[in-house]
């Protein structure tokens, strides 16, 4: 292995600049050359690519977005764009890819490793949503945003005496609105792992109200329904009256946190060492406080029992 490739694809996370960073400089001290792939398969396939050097990952460990830019590709999804992507990799004289993203960039390197180009996966997203990994980058970040936002929302809540809908990031996975939930207090959280009770959810909000509970919030997440059907929900079968706000792509930026930098780092270092010992087809993660690297095909696996036991606590404690 002399010279290996890294991009970034799918929707951005904060972190992943610190992550190309990580691939860069441990590359590099490993005595390999790096090169950039910009905007992720569709790049590849374009042949947008340049040799990075130390220098050309400063200041990035802070700055959320990618520096590489992302894309989502269909044509990456046809063998002939797959076919175009290993002409190109072979044509730069790279042996080796790190794709840092989310379950359609996995899904893609692994298509080139089964046609004998090694891939190695990180996982950047904000949705936490890939088996295998306890963290992916850029949930902790996100957290902190909702969570900040939740926070400000509360006290105009508390003004007005409302309740307030929060609509949050997950199309199929409920991590976000689940920890942001807990953390920020909310009264309700509606995630996709668990079946929606709208007369349960309706009880709790009377009584609360019974009991002279002024306001309250409510975590939705995407994947459900958005927040404005939801307060349409309540306002047909109870007449509550509510405030919707969509937190949307304000979810995906910002600085990452340490601990989402700290991960970046460990991922992008683990991941040129995994492409060093000549192993294709396996992901990056972190399992109960060990970074560690296993087959790509088990982050596909979506079987993993969704654990109840946070959300039980969530409504034990928002009681
Ligand atoms: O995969 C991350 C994610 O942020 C999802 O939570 C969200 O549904 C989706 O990306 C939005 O994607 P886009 O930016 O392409 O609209």
């Amino acid at each position: 292995m002399k010279r290996i490739g890294v991009l970034t694809s799918g929707g951005d996370a904060p972190g992943m600049n610190a992550a190309v960073r990580a691939v860069v400089r441990k590359a590099i001290y490993e005595g390999l050359e790096v090169v950039g792939i910009f905007h992720g398969y569709q790049g590849l396939i374009d042949g947008k690519m340049e040799v990075l050097d130390l220098g050309s990952v400063g200041d990035i460990i802070q700055r959320g977005g990618t520096k590489l830019f992302s894309a989502r590709c269909p044509e990456f999804r046809t063998e002939e764009g797959q076919q175009k992507a290993i002409e190109q990799l072979k044509a730069h004289g790279i042996d080796g890819l790190v794709v840092i993203g989310g379950d359609g960039s996995y899904r893609g390197s692994m298509k080139l490793t089964e046609s004998g180009f090694p891939c190695v996966g990180i996982p950047g997203t904000i949705d936490n949503d890939i088996p295998g990994t306890d963290y992916t980058l850029g949930f902790d970040t996100a957290l902190n945003t909702v969570i900040e936002s939740i926070d400000k929302i509360r006290d105009t809540a508390t003004s007005h005496e409302r309740t307030f809908i929060v609509e949050v990031m997950g199309r199929d996975a409920g991590d976000l609105a689940l920890w942001a939930g807990l953390a920020g207090g909310a009264e309700t959280i509606i995630i996709p792992e668990v079946e929606i009770n709208m007369d349960e959810i309706v009880e709790r909000l009377k009584s609360g109200s019974e009991r002279g509970k002024k306001h309250s919030i409510i975590i939705v997440a995407e994947g459900v329904m958005s927040g404005a059907e939801f307060a349409s929900k309540l306002k047909d079968l109870a007449d509550i009256e509510t405030r919707v706000s969509v937190l949307g792509h304000i979810q995906r930026g910002g600085s990452p946190t340490g601990r989402d930098r700290v991960l970046a780092s460990l991922f992008g270092a683990k991941a040129v060492e995994v492409l060093i010992a000549g192993n294709g087809g396996r992901a990056i993660g972190i399992q109960n406080h060990q970074v560690v690297d296993y087959d790509m095909n088990e982050a596909f696996d979506n079987h993993e029992e969704f654990d109840m036991s946070m959300y039980q606590l969530s409504k034990e404690l928002s009681i």
